[in-house]
């Protein structure tokens, strides 16, 4: 039987978001209906909003999302009705040619189960990053549903799904930094401070949140830096290099994406350090940079896509440590996600977490 719940949708590009009625049917073969009890607000979700992923409107927006699942479509074994699970935007497939390779985080099968939930008068709606989660209900294909333990609120599991994960992944999974490393990390919102409580639970010995928000070096302290720079006040680079022996550290993380503090990473590491991107750029950005400090710096230059993560893997342990629960800076209502992407603009929040 379909079911008629509320959900947040974006109907046209820039246009502010709207509480309205979708229209959500059973699951179908490989497929789970899940009861969303909470929803982050992340940038993405802006981004669709605003017509920087694509033109398909209307989008049903919310991706970083813990339930409960409600009933399973044939065939599913993975997950039963009542299990707690963290929804997940790439269910690794086991088929394609980087599962194939023993490359699962580079998984590139995509999931349409999902693309049935609908409006009153039948229009399909898109629900962002394959999810759509702020909604009281939302059909998934089965493998974007990943276990974990019942004992942790949904609004700090919720986030493992999306902005925290990537964070953690780029410290843990990506870089990996090791036991006495010194990092950096520029940017301290949500995915930086993510990559500095990964990277203390990885073992670092010295961890430099940068950022040019005082508000936001004060956090980055209460997830585990060990120093911060304001860049708006010091070059960070130099401060980076000051701090860590005059070397520069092992590891830079970029949690911004943008083409200058990319390069502050990039000249912010040792010798044969690694720098990590895990903030997203746009497609106008461009980078200049002499090649040959390319060649003569050495090391690793990497990207992180969803922190590198593997969902059956990764959240279990991760929301076993339960350290995640300050990421959550306001519980908001359904018809509050439009006020809480200004709060975002604004930088006032790490997150914003929906409860349904
Ligand atoms: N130098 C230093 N810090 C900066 C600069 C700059 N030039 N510009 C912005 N910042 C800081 C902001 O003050 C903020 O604290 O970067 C942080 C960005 O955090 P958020 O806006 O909260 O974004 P977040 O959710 O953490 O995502 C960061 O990662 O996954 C990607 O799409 C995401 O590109 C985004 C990035
Ligand atoms: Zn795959
Ligand atoms: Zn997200």
């Amino acid at each position: 039987m379909t079911s008629r719940v509320r959900g947040v949708i974006a109907r046209g590009k820039g246009e502010p978001v709207e509480v309205t009625t979708v229209l959500v049917p059973d699951p179908g073969p490989g497929e789970a209906l899940v009861a969303v009890q909470a929803c982050g607000v992340c940038h993405t979700d802006l981004h669709y909003r605003e017509g920087g992923i694509g033109d398909d409107y209307p989008y049903l927006l919310g991706h970083e999302a813990a339930g409960v699942v409600e009933a399973v479509g044939d065939g599913v074994t993975s997950v039963t009705p009542g299990d707690f699970v963290i929804l997940n935007w790439r269910a690794v497939c086991g088929e394609c040619r980087a599962c194939r390779r023993g490359r699962p985080w580079y998984c590139f099968a995509t999931h349409n189960a999902q693309q049935k939930m609908t409006l009153e008068d039948g229009t399909v709606l898109s629900p962002a990053l394959g999810i759509g989660a702020f909604v009281d209900k939302t059909l998934v294909a089965a493998g974007q549903c990943t276990k974990v333990d019942p004992a942790v609120p949904p609004e700090v599991a919720g986030l493992l799904g999306c902005g925290v994960m990537a964070g953690l992944g780029a410290a843990i999974n990506t870089a990996p930094v090791t036991r006495g490393d010194s990092v950096a990390v520029i940017g301290c919102g949500g995915v930086g401070d993510a990559a500095i409580l990964g990277a203390r639970l990885a073992g670092a010995r010295t961890i430099i949140g940068v950022d040019i928000d005082p508000r936001k070096l004060e956090l980055a302290q209460q997830f585990g830096a060990t120093h911060v720079i304001n860049s708006r006040e010091t070059d960070p680079v130099e401060r980076i290099q000051e701090l860590t022996g005059g070397n520069g550290a092992d590891v830079v993380i970029e949690a911004i994406g943008r083409p200058e503090t990319y390069l502050q990473a990039f000249y912010g590491r040792d010798l044969a350090g690694t720098v990590v991107l895990v903030g997203v750029p746009t497609p106008d950005m461009r980078l200049e940079a002499p090649l040959l400090d390319f060649f003569g710096r050495g090391g690793a230059l990497k990207s992180s896509w969803y922190g590198d993560c593997l969902p059956e893997r990764d959240f279990p342990m991760l929301t076993d440590l339960y350290l995640l629960d300050k990421f959550v800076s306001e519980i908001i209502a359904l018809d509050q996600v439009e006020a809480a992407f200004a709060k975002m603009e604004r930088g006032e929040v790490l997150r914003s977490v929906v409860k349904l």
